[in-house]
């Protein structure tokens, strides 16, 4: 059967995973480590949250000492106990996120003869290290909600870069995929509101009550109006949502079809359920175990969002 000339073949060399990806057969039980990489960048945004409801952001009040002359907390600090081991343990899990990305790049150097996975592991480290510096820069400014924001911002960027490693290190690349370009644009569009949902969700949790200090300064939107924003782009989400389904059921050729249907269920059902905890918790005043059990939501939906959008875009490099 030929194909309607409007099909884009993804790409048109992609054969079995082992034969697009020559590398593959080089990658044993090792690569776990990049899956354990795409851990710690997702923890460390969840323990990113518990600092911040917890009011412990400023537990270690300098940068990068975690007070004055002191890389440990010390006994003579004035804060809470509590706040400066949850800030201090938040700080001791970068280095765990660090070792894990050095153990990755030297993986990928040794074992895995590809550039694009070399790069990747790469701008891990050198994102982590941003990080790290963004971290000290949102401590010295008392945890201004810009810096909080693109702190967040930059390791959902880190995420899909761990993802995108992973699977492409784990071969979870489609054998021929032939997607259709309005299912393209569909997912792209998907994409882009994906994002500005989140970056609006960052701007709500800027201008709300748990800013990890008290003292802490805040943005001046109004709290209900940007809140509705944010979930009126949840609505924007799952129309082009649902239009993807459409477009992939009806428009794809099997092998596509059923990938991609699984993928976009997925998707579905955590925006759903991600949604629903969004609405619990603007009518209940943000609790703030259900600002947690948000911030996991968004981590999931942003990670079901990126693997949908690569299952049609990850080429096969040869070395
Ligand atoms: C798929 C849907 C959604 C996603 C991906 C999402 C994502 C996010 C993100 C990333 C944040 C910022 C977290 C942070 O900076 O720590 C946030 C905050 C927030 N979201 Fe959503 N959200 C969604 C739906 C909703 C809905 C429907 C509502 C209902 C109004 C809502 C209400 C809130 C509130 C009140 C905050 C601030 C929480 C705080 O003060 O920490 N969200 N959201």
């Amino acid at each position: 059967m030929s194909l309607p000339s409007s099909y884009f073949t993804l790409p048109a060399r992609m054969k079995a995973p082992e034969r697009a990806f020559p590398y593959l057969s080089r990658v044993g039980r090792g690569r776990k480590i990049f899956s354990i990489l795409l851990f710690f960048q997702s923890l460390i945004v969840i323990t990113g949250g518990i600092v911040r409801i917890t009011g412990s952001g400023l537990g270690c009040p300098t940068w990068p000492e975690c007070a004055e002359d002191s890389l440990t907390p010390s006994p003579e600090q004035l804060e809470d106990p509590l706040h400066i081991w949850i800030e201090f343990g938040n700080r001791l899990l970068t280095f765990v996120l660090a070792l894990a990305a050095i153990v990755a790049l030297g993986y990928a150097i040794r074992l895995i003869p590809n550039t694009r996975i070399r790069v990747l592991a790469l701008l891990q480290f050198l994102g982590i290290i941003a990080q790290a510096i963004l971290g000290g820069i949102t401590v010295l400014t008392g945890l201004h909600p810009a810096t909080v924001a693109a702190h967040f911002l930059l390791s959902i960027l880190l995420i899909s870069g761990a993802l995108s490693l992973r699977q492409r290190v784990y071969g979870a690349a489609p054998a021929e995929l032939l997607v259709s370009p309005l299912t393209r644009i569909l997912s792209k569009a998907l994409l882009l509101v994906g994002f500005t949902l989140i970056f609006l969700g960052t701007l709500v949790t800027g201008s709300g009550p748990h800013a990890g200090d008290l003292s802490s300064p805040r943005f001046s939107f109004d709290i209900r109006l940007i809140s509705w924003l944010h979930a009126d782009l949840l609505i924007l989400f799952l129309g082009i949502l649902f239009a993807t389904i459409i477009s992939i059921r009806l428009g794809e050729l099997a092998p596509t079809r059923i990938r991609l249907q699984r993928l976009i269920l997925i998707l579905l059902l955590t925006s759903l359920a991600q949604g629903l905890i969004g609405y619990i918790q603007y009518f209940t005043g943000v609790p703030e175990i259900l600002v947690i059990f948000h911030l996991l939501g968004a981590i999931l939906v942003w990670l079901n969002l990126w693997n949908f959008y690569i299952a049609g875009n990850l080429s096969p490099v040869n070395p």
